[in-house]
């Protein structure tokens, strides 16, 4: 686990291992997709990587862009590109509009699909196809849910529509103007399956907000009540953290 005094010390350093991944990335022939992440956690790991990236000499840079495929985790279901809270509207904001990355770069689920499940399935698919996640980015919901897999989550629970709980919907009400019935109900989200297959994962979690459900993480065993102890399988987890997080 790395511990850094405050989130801004911590998200420079996340950084630079992004950016040295990226940049690994430009010598490899086929690179594994990058896994993204929503949520508040993520908007400065995102402010801090546009500005590094403008650093960056023009060539390498867009090459990193030409060849740039990463998939989402998650995404309302009813919510389109149009709503303010959906998690495609957050992703151009932050990465896609200031990079220019189209949609066959910068993959998420299609909230307003006519089918919830069907586009789960395709999603599951495209992803497989373009080779399962290389570094995944992942952020901690308060009740240990990692993408929207809420607990209970098993380890094989794979790309699906999930319910969100009244916890999870209370938590993000904050992007519906604080209006916890303006949550929509349900959302697709990859799996504990398909995280777990990533090559590399790094969980960020900052704020004191997050100190209770960090601490439970930590002493916990694997339990699909908690699905972020899933990660304790995995033997390329960085776990990053600012003091605050931390009991
Ligand atoms: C959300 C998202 C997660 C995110 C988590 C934490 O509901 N589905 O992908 O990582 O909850 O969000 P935040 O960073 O706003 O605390």
């Amino acid at each position: 686990m790395i511990v850094r005094a405050n989130q801004s010390d911590l998200v420079e350093e996340l950084v630079d291992e992004i950016e040295l991944e990226l940049q690994k990335r430009l010598f490899e022939t086929s690179p594994k997709p990058i896994g993204l992440a929503t949520g508040r956690t993520m908007t400065s790991v995102y402010s801090s990587l546009l500005t590094r990236l403008k650093r960056w000499p023009a060539h390498q840079l867009e090459s990193l862009l030409e060849g740039w495929c990463s998939f989402n985790l998650d995404e309302y279901v009813g919510l389109g590109v149009e709503d303010i809270p959906s998690f495609i509207r957050y992703m151009s904001c932050y990465l896609g509009d200031p990079l220019q990355l189209g949609p066959k770069q910068l993959f998420i689920p299609n909230g307003i699909a006519k089918d919830p499940n069907h586009e789960a399935f395709l999603y599951l698919q495209k992803l497989n196809s373009c080779g399962g996640i290389g570094m995944q980015l992942l952020g901690l919901g308060a009740n240990g849910h990692i993408g929207f897999n809420e607990p209970p989550s098993g380890s094989e629970s794979s790309c699906r529509v999930v319910c969100l709980s009244p916890f999870t919907k209370k938590q993000n009400a904050f992007a519906f103007g604080g209006e916890v019935d303006k949550v929509p109900d349900y959302a697709i989200t990859l799996g504990i399956q398909e995280i777990l297959q990533a090559e590399k994962i790094h969980l960020v979690v900052t704020g004191q907000t997050k100190a209770s459900i960090l601490s439970k993480l930590l002493n916990s065993s694997v339990s699909e009540d908690l699905p972020a102890s899933w990660l304790k399988l995995h033997s390329n987890v960085y776990i990053w953290a600012d003091q605050s997080a931390i009991e």
